[in-house]
């Protein structure tokens, strides 16, 4: 009964029927999105510090309301996708433990420093753009709650990948030391972004079962070619190098070839060795034990209502 179950899930799955939480799904197509939906909205509330951390030192008031409005967008993403992956039935008070207790994964490119103003340019170009490569295809997931919540976090993404590269362009036409800090920043950041889509699909080992489960429409790898494909151009537009001295175009395939990336690097930011893991984690630790109060005088509040009500 089980197979004729599974067999009958495929056969919606390939006819491009949206699964909604109500439906039978089998446990392990509940177990891989609870587990990627949840690590997506982790990755949205910790890429909230690197960012944060420029609120108060922007150049301007622009940049400072710009600023402002994507974190505030980052969590918006960030509540939405925990809201998705309850569906699942996991709660969000388990999804936090979980991060909190260093059980599950958040992005890695969040646990590189933001050393200068030119890292919040290099982030909006670079980083939401690589979340766009990524959000795009996941607005067609085979999971509705998932699909629908990336249809409004990608509307928001473009803003921040615009605002990012217009600040990339303004210190490009600016000084020499701020054409310099542009430069930094995307030595620091190219890298890390080639990383943000996965380990090579040889090694991706949820990559098979996603695909057939229509949660992943591209493979890691061809998500990565799209975006230095897109990125090289507006790099070369920008007037700055890319660290990468095999990257060269290739006429017959119409894509630009780049470098070996360093996955032992990406194996050492998994483990929690990355140059910012411990401060991250401890930054949210903390966030969190400061909210308690909150959250507590919150539920307070929700059971005198519900006690008032049933009076
Ligand atoms: N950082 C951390 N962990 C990563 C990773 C990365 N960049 N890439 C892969 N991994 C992990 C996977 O989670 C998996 O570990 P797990 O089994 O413990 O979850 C393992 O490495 C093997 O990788 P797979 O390729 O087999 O895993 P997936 O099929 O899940 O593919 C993924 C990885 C492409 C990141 C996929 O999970 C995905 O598309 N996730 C949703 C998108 C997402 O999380 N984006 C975060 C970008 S940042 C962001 O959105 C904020 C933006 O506003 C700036």
């Amino acid at each position: 009964e089980e197979a004729a179950r599974a067999d009958r899930f495929q056969a919606r799955i390939d006819a491009e029927e949206r699964i909604e939480p109500n439906d039978w799904m089998p446990e392990a197509y509940r177990r891989t999105l609870t587990r990627q939906i949840s690590q997506h909205a982790h990755s949205e509330i910790v890429g909230m510090l690197p960012e944060g951390n420029w609120i108060t030192r922007a150049p301007t008031l622009k940049r400072k309301a710009a600023l402002l409005a994507k974190v505030q967008d980052e969590a918006g993403h960030g509540l939405y996708l925990y809201s998705a992956a309850e569906t699942l039935g996991t709660s969000r008070e388990e999804m936090f433990e979980q991060l909190l207790a260093g059980r599950a994964k958040y992005s890695s490119i969040f646990n590189y420093p933001t050393l200068t103003w030119a890292d919040i340019g290099a982030i909006g170009w670079l980083v939401d753009g690589a979340a766009i490569m990524n959000q795009i295809p996941l607005c067609r997931c085979s999971y509705g709650p998932y699909a629908r919540a990336m249809v409004r976090v990608c509307k928001e993404e473009s803003f921040h990948q615009r605002q990012g590269y217009e600040i990339m362009l303004t210190l490009c036409r600016g000084t020499a030391e701020q054409k310099a800090m542009a430069q930094d920043a995307l030595n620091r950041w190219w890298w890390p972004c080639l990383m943000m889509f996965g380990p090579p699909d040889a090694e991706s080992q949820h990559s098979d079962q996603s695909a057939k489960w229509k949660i992943k429409r591209f493979s890691n790898d061809e998500l990565r070619q799209k975006f230095v494909d897109a990125t090289v151009p507006q790099g070369q537009y920008l007037g700055l190098t890319f660290p990468d001295p095999d990257l060269a175009y290739d006429e017959a395939a119409g894509h630009w070839r780049y470098g070996a990336i360093d996955w032992e690097e990406f194996k050492q930011v998994l483990a929690g060795n990355g140059p910012c893991n411990r401060q991250r984690m401890k930054q949210r630790r903390d966030a969190h034990a400061a909210g308690a109060w909150v959250r507590e005088a919150a539920m307070a509040h929700a059971e005198k209502r519900t006690r008032r009500a049933e009076a």
